[in-house]
């Protein structure tokens, strides 16, 4: 496999803290190096098209309360291993479905409709991550 993979966790940005230093960070992730032994972490380009495709509503600042029971990016690196593979299921279900960003969204800001390369990338990434998980 060419993509290297990068131990990196995301962390969310925490614009709720008071914390004035935090207030550039807009985009709402950074990247941290995560310790080693972690089976977790974000590719880069799995980042990428998470922060501009998906990040807006499936994160705690986003508005709606759905996305954000249905995924949070961050609460990812957190989970018990039955809970990740579950929801790693469901990114490759959505990415298959082609049902992530939603229609609606799509309808209004067509620049959101995941490209295929897009879509291999989140794909790919969440299946690499369940075999690791099951070899283990
Ligand atoms: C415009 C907001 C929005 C964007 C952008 C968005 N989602 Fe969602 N997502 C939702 C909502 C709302 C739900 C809850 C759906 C429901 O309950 O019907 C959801 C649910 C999900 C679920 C749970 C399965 C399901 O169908 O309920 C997954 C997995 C998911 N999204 C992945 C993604 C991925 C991956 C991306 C980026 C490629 C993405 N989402 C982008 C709003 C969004």
């Amino acid at each position: 496999m060419k993509k290297i993979f990068f131990t990196i966790a995301i962390i969310l940005c925490l614009a709720s803290l008071p914390n004035k230093s935090h207030a550039q960070d807009k985009d709402g992730i950074k990247v941290v190096l995560a310790d080693s032994s972690s089976q977790f972490g974000f590719t880069l380009d799995a980042m990428t098209v998470i922060n501009n495709k998906c990040y807006g509503c499936h994160s705690p600042n986003a508005r709606g309360d759905k996305s954000k029971k249905a995924l949070m990016w961050i609460e990812l690196q957190t989970m018990d291993d039955v809970d990740l593979i579950a929801k790693l299921d469901e990114i490759v279900e959505v990415m298959e479905e082609g049902s992530m960003p939603p229609a609606k969204m799509i309808e209004k800001y067509p620049g959101m409709k995941m490209t295929d390369e897009e879509v291999e990338i989140l794909k790919s990434w969440s299946e690499s991550l369940l075999s690791a998980m099951m070899d283990e």
